[in-house]
């Protein structure tokens, strides 16, 4: 089922994780360990640590970890044994392959030269008789067929199994189909095309890869979109559409529009730096991807319920990151003297890319943005609305670091809203202290607390005993940095922990001991998961001296047994015994029943 565990030591020992983590992340030294910005979750100060001498990796904000193959895991987003395939390459080391895992990744092979071959098709058929009606669509909805060549667009067939018919005929099996999400199995077991009579997207990634679909209907039924469901090679967290284009552009930045359409309508007005995501709000795992080619995005979704509510939850998860961030706001077309929402490609169809350009140079920067959307609800001509805009607005522009930005757009609140700038500065002040008194006391809650703050962040490895799991953690820090106090745990057993996870790491660490593998935890990533990994790279990043570590050992071991006799005691307790004595204390407070 695994690698041989041999095999993966070397495989970690060979991979430093300074030099592996240091082609992706800037790094510096700091005491024995080194610090650098995290590629996982956006920040602007560097809370990602990596530690050469345990071989592990840990951020303090978002809380992942784990050895040199949880990294490679999550950077490159493989799966565990492609993330041991590519460290294995990385340092030319020959893979012991079994076969469970060659089968996986050659399913994946298959199924994307089978969506190539399915692209090829849907393509095909746009320029014969069969595809006139999306023909028609496209005319209508002013795209080219060079741009439509450029995006690879096609056409399924008004068919329960056109394409089915023709990538059998291919050679590729119903296995593949079913994998690749082309092709929907009934209950009886017959498989018919998911996408028919549809105008077909190909997604392709940044490797240039056909990873999945996206198929619009020609009228007006319903769903309007279909899109690849999750698969081997498709996840709609990971992809952007249009991103195999956009990564070429020149352009400063890269705008993030709504759908599929108004990518291609963008490309096709010159604004070949646009991209969307299919079917989901914009993830974390997109702003990786993008954090890759630009520092620089423009939000440029519909001007309706929908796109707003898309604008605010990009600003949210892009708030505190290393990206600018932009708002494009579109504005209503008059028609008949009424005001009419309109997206990019209403836009540019309507006004012309000169007016997109325009807009674009002059979108304003989030905080202008939020800062309508407060003005916006508010009545500056009533007084009592105009305080009440004065708080609001000082509510955030308080949260601004730079004191020359709050200054800038104290002064900009004032000027719209016929307060004084004074006022503003005074409200922004009060904002100020309210946040640092609330910060203050969560820290002091924290403080009060001192187990909560021991739990682990995972609700599902909560430590039920926490002085127990203080000493189990300390069992496992010291075995980790020092393999000689291994004998002196002869007597202590995973089951006496209290903590499930904590367990099975210590039975972990004692197996490969055994086998007489090195005890670099960054081989345990071949049996924990990576959210337990990440678990155990917090718990050694905790400080443990290791002066005086037999008897600290010592200390441990008799409070997890201590702990775990008392557990066993308590559940043998008689049940009934138990209830009816709670009951007579009860009784005793007055008779009263809770
Ligand atoms: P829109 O409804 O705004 O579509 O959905 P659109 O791309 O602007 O298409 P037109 O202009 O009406 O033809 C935006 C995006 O949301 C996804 C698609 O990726 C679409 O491009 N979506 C929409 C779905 O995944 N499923 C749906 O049913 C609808
Ligand atoms: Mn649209």
């Amino acid at each position: 089922m695994a690698f041989p565990q041999r095999f993966l030591d070397e495989l970690v020992a060979r991979n430093d994780i300074l030099d592996v983590v240091s082609s992706y992340v800037h790094l510096t030294k700091k005491g024995s360990n080194y610090f650098g910005l995290c590629p996982f979750h956006n920040e602007k100060t560097p809370s990602f640590s990596v530690a050469p001498d345990k071989q592990i990796y840990h951020c303090f904000g978002c809380k992942k970890g784990g050895g040199v193959i949880n990294f490679i895991m999550e950077e490159e987003n493989l799966s565990f044994p492609d993330a041991v395939r590519f460290l294995a390459k990385r340092v030319n080391m020959e893979v012991p392959e079994e076969t469970g895992d060659r089968e996986s990744g050659r399913l994946r092979q298959r199924v994307l030269e089978l969506n190539r071959e399915a692209a090829r098709f849907y393509y095909q058929n746009l320029q014969q008789p069969e595809g006139a009606a999306v023909a028609a669509y496209l005319e209508r909805r002013k795209i080219h067929r060079k741009t439509a060549m450029d995006f690879g667009l096609g056409a399924s067939l008004d068919s329960w199994d056109g394409l089915l018919t023709a990538m059998v005929a291919k050679g590729f099996t119903k296995e593949e189909l079913l994998a690749a999400g082309l092709v929907v199995q009934t209950k009886q077991g017959r498989l018919y095309d998911k996408f028919r009579s549809r105008l077909m997207f190909p997604v392709i990634d940044i490797r240039g890869d056909v990873v999945g679909f996206g198929g619009r209907v020609l009228d007006k039924s319903e769903p309007k979109y279909m899109n690849t469901p999750e698969t081997i090679a498709y996840s709609k967290r990971r992809v952007l559409y249009g991103m195999n284009l956009a990564k070429k552009s020149k352009r400063p930045n890269i705008i993030l529009c709504e759908g599929n359409i108004d990518v291609i309508t963008m490309h096709q007005a010159g604004f070949d730096n646009a991209v969307a995501s299919m079917g989901t709000a914009l993830t974390v795992e997109q702003t990786r991807l993008l954090s890759r080619y630009t520092k620089e995005l423009v939000l440029c979704y519909d001007n309706d319920g929908a796109g707003k509510a898309a604008t605010q939850k990009a600003i949210e998860l892009l708030n505190g990151s290393e990206f600018s961030v932009k708002v494009l706001q579109l504005p209503n077309r008059i028609v008949d003297g009424q005001p009419v929402k309109q997206d990019v490609d209403d836009f540019i169809k309507n006004q012309g890319p000169a007016a997109f350009e325009a807009l674009l140079s002059g979108s304003e920067n989030h905080v202008e943005y939020r800062m309508a959307a407060i003005a916006a609800k508010h009545n500056f001509a009533d007084d009592q609305d105009r305080i009440a805009y004065a708080a609001e607005v000082s509510e955030l522009i308080a949260q601004l670091p730079s004191a020359v930005e709050r200054e800038v757009y104290a002064g900009r609140a004032a000027e719209q809203s016929g307060v004084s700038k004074e006022a503003i500065l005074l409200e922004i002040k009060r904002a100020q202290r309210r946040f640092y008194a609330k910060e203050k006391k969560i820290q002091q809650r924290r403080e009060l607390n001192p187990a909560d703050q021991q739990q682990p962040s995972e609700r599902s490895f909560h430590y039920a005993d926490v002085r127990s799991a203080m000493a189990e953690e300390g069992v496992i820090r010291l075995l980790s940095r020092d393999e000689s106090l291994f004998p002196l745990c002869a007597q202590l057993h995973h089951e006496e922990f209290s903590s499930p996870l904590l367990g099975k790491i210590y039975g972990a660490l004692l197996a490969q001991q055994e086998e007489g593998q090195s005890s670099h935890v960054a081989g345990l990533s071949a049996v924990l998961t990576p959210e337990e990994m990440s678990h155990l790279s917090l718990v050694l990043q905790k400080p443990e001296s290791l002066t005086n570590a037999q008897q600290a050992l010592a200390d441990y071991i008799s409070v997890i047994q201590a702990s775990y006799q008392k557990r066993c005691g308590d559940k043998e307790t008689d049940p009934l015994l138990a209830a009816q004595e709670r009951f007579q204390i009860k009784k005793g407070y007055g008779g009263k029943q809770v």
